[in-house]
């Protein structure tokens, strides 16, 4: 059976810590390129990039982490994903034959079920789904891990803006690590029920979940606060009304002097800024956000090496 990685969920805390810790010396490492403990640590695997939405950050670290892991990268167009096509079990099934791992950018994460029911010996990857995006996640935690010297557990980070994929994903790796959650949006846009209960399920020395509405009070006396955009991929027609109900979410510099003196800013991005975040937020010392960006590439060059190997 081919390991899988669409949720944070998937790994065990002690995989999490394993996968961050590797990420950190992966990045410490790549110096030293072709000699690099993990230079061949994927030789000979095909790894498939299947991305039905756009993207910047997740297809270029996957395609040159890969590479920098001795293995070889197929790009497949989206569009032999549409059913009038073949059905996406006949899809994954022809990749089964083919690479060893598809890291795939999708919309609902049943299809990513769908594919991994169809495919045993096929490793799957969530590269962003409607509800989950746990590479981001991973990358996340490999961040704070570094800011705070490892110091993870007791710490609070605030979620301000919409319980969507990213804070899905942010609120699954927080639990296991023992990171509490302030998560704020305005109530028709909260984290699904179901996230609230797997938050209690995988939670570690004691943290916890809070949900709020009010942004101010989340982000009292936290250590990081993080945003991302209030209109997701595939949600554009309700660009309008979003930014009219989520516009007393916006980061701004008032927000921040809130949380704790030193409290890092975090985003996945893209962001919009004057929107979720303002420019001086994101531009501010404080912000970290093109850690994130480039450590995606470390932690999923250390989730390829725990998951293919
Ligand atoms: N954060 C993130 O996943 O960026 P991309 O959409 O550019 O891949
Ligand atoms: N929530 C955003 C994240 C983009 C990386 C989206 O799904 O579009």
């Amino acid at each position: 059976m081919a390991r899988n990685f669409l949720s944070i969920l998937d790994f065990t805390p002690a995989e999490l810590r394993e996968t961050i810790d590797l990420a950190i010396k992966v990045k410490t490492d790549r110096h030293l390129g072709p000699n690099a403990p993990t230079a061949q640590a994927l030789a000979r695997k095909h790894v498939g990039l299947l991305f039905e939405k756009p993207s910047l950050r997740t297809r270029v670290t996957f395609t040159i982490g890969v590479r920098e892991l001795g293995g070889d990268i197929v790009e497949i167009p989206a569009d032999v994903m549409h059913a009038d096509r073949e059905p996406l079990h006949d899809v994954a099934r022809n990749l089964e034959r083919w690479v060893d791992a598809a890291v795939i950018r999708t919309f609902g994460q049943d299809r990513l079920v769908e594919i991994t029911e169809a495919t045993p010996g096929l490793s799957v990857i969530n590269a962003l789904s409607n509800e989950e995006h746990p590479c981001q996640a991973l990358a996340d935690l490999q961040t704070l891990a570094e800011w705070w010297k490892g110091d993870l557990v007791g710490r609070r980070i605030a979620f301000v803006g919409d319980g969507n994929n990213v804070c899905t994903s942010l609120v699954h790796a927080a639990m296991m690590l023992g990171i509490s959650m302030h998560v704020a949006t305005p109530k028709e846009y909260a984290l699904p029920d179901e996230v609230v209960d797997q938050a209690a399920e995988v939670s570690q020395h004691g943290a916890g979940l809070t949900e709020f509405t009010d942004p101010k009070a989340a982000v009292r006396d936290v250590d990081a606060v993080y945003t991302d955009v209030w209109t997701s991929m595939g949600q554009e027609v309700e660009y309008a009304e979003r930014k009219r109900k989520f516009s007393r979410y916006q980061v701004n510099d008032a927000l921040m002097s809130l949380a704790k003196p030193g409290a890092l800013f975090m985003h996945c991005l893209p962001a919009h800024r004057g929107e979720e975040v303002t420019d001086e937020v994101i531009e501010s010392p404080a912000s970290v956000v093109f850690d994130q960006a480039e450590n995606r590439l470390h932690a999923q060059k250390a989730m390829l090496v725990k998951i293919l190997t």
